[in-house]
């Protein structure tokens, strides 16, 4: 029986954690990697690197060779503008299935996309998502593939969400968005084992799967603050005036200073989104997964460990 899976983005957040994940329940893991130190890091974790990029198609030819499954997490979330993230995030997707269409028997396919996606008009990100999600479904043939579009992730190693809860971990509630919105959020081994479950169920699934950690209705900033420290010395509300100031700043920073921001106002505009609430349902259903980390287990085990493992897979 095959066992080997190509991942992209193995370097990164969320691919990191899958990399492991899929490891552990008993796959060969190929991964791809853009820099011969990232190649050496993957390598010491198991994981079999094969140098490369989205914009290489021969490097993507052998990244899936032989595999059973590709699971396609390299994505572009820094930027300013569509041209910032549609090399990555649509002509990378179009790149993958190609290189995927050209192998016998063809591999299983899953695109890790966005709950963005849902409102393409949001950012250039967003955008991006749905785009990369439309050239799956344009371009897959009978490439049996799924979508997986996570909401907000968190966990080790993850850049954008630990300081909101770091700053709640000391007693400082900042709110970056309405009072009404509601957003779900996932713990990043939770998806990580979705992934796992998806590869280990035999059936071709060519649909879309929302995931999340299972609370119900989502979260409004109230719950995200009473979960994670019940004891606030101090809650800022931060304006929706001064969040677009300050994305539109850094896009003037970033000009000036030479970086690929990750706060803009494209990431603004989701943030003052009402609505980022998702289901699992049927990811449950057909998948027979099930989120097990809460956000206050998640949050524990974020300040016991700094460390791209989970403890219990090592
Ligand atoms: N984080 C979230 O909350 C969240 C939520 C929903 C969906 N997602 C999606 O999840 C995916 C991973 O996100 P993340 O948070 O783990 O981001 P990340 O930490 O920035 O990781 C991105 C990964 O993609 C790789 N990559 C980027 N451009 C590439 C290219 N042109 N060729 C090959 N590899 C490339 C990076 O490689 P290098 O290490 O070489 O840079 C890295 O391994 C993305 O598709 C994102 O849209 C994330």
């Amino acid at each position: 029986m095959r066992t080997t899976v190509a991942l992209t983005g193995a370097s990164g957040f969320i691919g990191g954690v899958i990399a492991q994940c899929l490891r552990h329940g008993g796959w060969h893991v190929r991964g791809l990697s853009r820099s011969p130190r990232q190649a050496q890091k993957l390598e010491d974790l198991g994981i079999t690197p094969v140098q490369g990029q989205l914009e290489n198609p021969a490097s993507l030819l052998t990244l899936v060779k032989d595999s059973v499954g590709v699971i396609h997490c390299a994505g572009a979330i820094r930027g300013v503008s569509p041209q910032d993230f549609y090399p990555t995030n649509v002509m990378g997707v179009s790149n993958i299935i190609q290189a995927c269409l050209a192998q016998s028997p063809l591999p299983r396919f899953v695109l890790l996309s966005s709950l963005a996606a849902r409102e393409p008009s949001l950012s250039p990100y967003a955008w991006s998502k749905y785009e990369g999600e439309s050239v799956l479904a344009r371009e897959a043939g009978s490439l049996k593939w799924s979508i997986f579009r996570p909401p907000a992730v968190y966990g080790p190693q993850d850049r954008a969400l630990l300081p909101l809860f770091t700053m709640l971990r000391k007693g400082i509630g900042v709110q970056l968005g309405p009072s009404q919105a509601k957003f779900s959020l996932i713990h990043v081994e939770d998806l990580a084992n979705a992934i796992l479950h998806w590869l280990q169920n035999g059936d071709p699934l060519s649909q879309t799967f929302e995931i999340d950690d299972g609370f119900p209705g989502g979260y409004s900033w109230e719950d995200v603050f009473r979960l994670s420290n019940p004891h606030l010395r101090l809650r800022l509300r931060i304006p929706p005036s001064l969040l677009q100031i300050a994305g539109k700043s850094n896009e003037i920073f970033s000009r000036i200073f030479g970086y690929t921001p990750l706060f803009t106002s494209g990431k603004v505009a989701e943030l003052l989104h009402p609505n980022w609430v998702c289901n699992s349902s049927r990811a449950t259903q057909k998948l027979g997964w099930r989120p097990q980390i809460s956000l206050k287990e998640g949050l524990r085990r974020l300040f016991t460990s700094d460390r791209l493992m989970p403890s219990h897979w090592e």
